[in-house]
């Protein structure tokens, strides 16, 4: 069975991202052709990147980096869901990324976005160009959720009816994606 991790990635107290992942993971949890987890950044509390060593060699020294490591190690594909910061991905999530490399590689991944007007667009662009140099195919299909249309109060999530069908073609790309690329790893 495929294991897809569903990644939150913002830490901020009162972030709008775990009600993000819960909705993708809650459909994500109707469908039969993969195992799907949530994976919260803030869990593992990840200092700003404190390794002596390019993670492309795996010499991990703190124990944060091996937990790390291990989980998303166990996946064959993700589901980043990123918020938009100053046009970009957080901090937090590409600090988390900077921190492994095989971990990622030739493995697929899908984006759900969230921000204002644009439903997070520029940082699911800025997270695409990071995961090219990490060898992880990034799906087509994307999710971006508006402040404005798909927030009530542009605070409690009310995702626009099409929402749903949106979020499963990307688990449908993601999916074949990752089975693929199963052979290549
Ligand atoms: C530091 C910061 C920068 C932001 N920059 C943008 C931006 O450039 N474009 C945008 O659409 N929204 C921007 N926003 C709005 C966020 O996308 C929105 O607050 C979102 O809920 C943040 O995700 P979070 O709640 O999971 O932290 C910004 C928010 C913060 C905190």
């Amino acid at each position: 069975m495929l294991r897809i991790a569903i990644i939150i990635g913002s830490t901020r107290p009162g972030r709008r991202g775990e009600a993000v992942a819960r909705w993708v993971h809650e459909i994500a949890q109707k469908r039969s052709d993969a195992k799907y987890e949530l994976v919260d950044i803030a869990d593992f509390n990840l200092p700003l990147l404190d390794e002596p060593n390019p993670p492309i060699f795996g010499q991990y020294t703190k124990p944060h980096t091996l937990a790390w490591s291990e989980v998303i190690n166990s996946f064959d594909g993700y589901v980043f869901v990123t918020p938009e910061y100053n046009h970009a991905t957080s901090g937090a999530l590409k600090n988390a990324i900077d921190y492994l490399f095989n971990e990622w590689k030739d493995k697929a991944a899908g984006i759900v976005s969230y921000g204002g007007g644009t439903g997070g667009a520029r940082a699911a662009e800025n997270l695409r160009l990071i995961l090219g140099e990490l060898h992880v195919a990034d799906v087509r299909a994307q999710v971006t959720l508006s402040l404005f249309t798909d927030f009530e109060n542009y605070s409690i999530l009310k995702p626009a009816p099409h929402q749903e069908a949106a979020a499963n073609t990307l688990f449908d790309q993601v999916v074949s994606w990752s089975s693929a690329l199963k052979a290549l790893r």
